[in-house]
């Protein structure tokens, strides 16, 4: 069967994440600047190895599951970091993203190309209907990253999520293949 294109922007491609990423991964996956608002933390390089060999298998777009694609500079390969897809189980046609970019790289705009990359290609190559983010409304840099690219404040959930042991609000993003257009 042929396989769907995947996400790519003027600087990055997206891929699956392969056994040889791992010890980058973890690296910038434990750092405190992206597990402050993130509720999974690889505890060891192992566990990291593991999320990513049995993520590699998970269906592009199958109800209910969640990918993992890594995004990396064209120009030397580097993993600048990576997005999660939920191809949601009740509304086939809608999918929630989100972003993690690595510290050292942050603040260089490959966030929002990440992001505009990946809603580009669940409109245009899975045809989905409508993409929405869920953010803690203190993760101030992830806030400006989806409005900058578009995805417009839908609701804001008061003590809704339960994270690192105690409630804490939640905000929806989302954007319509329509709006994207
Ligand atoms: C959220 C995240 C992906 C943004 O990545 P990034 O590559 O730094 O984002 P960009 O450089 O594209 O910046 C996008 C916008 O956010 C703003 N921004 C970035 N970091 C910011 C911060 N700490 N505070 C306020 N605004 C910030 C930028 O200024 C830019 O807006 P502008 O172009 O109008 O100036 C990154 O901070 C991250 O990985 N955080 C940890 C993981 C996480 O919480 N992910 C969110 C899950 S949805």
């Amino acid at each position: 069967m042929p396989q769907a294109p995947l996400p790519a922007s003027e600087r990055l491609y997206f891929r699956r994440l392969q056994e040889s990423d791992a010890e980058d991964f973890f690296l910038y996956r434990t750092a405190d600047e992206v597990t402050r608002h993130q509720p999974w933390k690889p505890a060891s390089l192992y566990e990291a190895r593991d999320y990513i060999c049995e993520n590699a298998h998970v269906p592009m777009n199958a109800q209910g599951q969640w990918v993992q694609l890594g995004f990396f500079r064209h120009s030397d390969d580097v993993l600048i970091g990576d997005c999660g897809i939920h191809f949601l189980r009740e509304q086939v046609s809608q999918a929630e993203v989100g972003i993690t970019v690595a510290p050292l790289w942050h603040k260089q705009g490959y966030g929002s190309e990440a992001l505009i990359a990946l809603i580009d290609f669940l409109f245009t190559d899975l045809n989905k209907y409508r993409v929405i983010a869920s953010i803690d409304p203190i993760n101030f840099a992830s806030v400006a990253m989806v409005e900058k690219v578009g995805m417009r404040k839908e609701a804001h959930h008061l003590r809704s999520y339960w994270f690192k042991g105690r409630w804490v609000d939640d905000m929806i993003f989302a954007i319509l293949n329509e709006e994207w257009q």
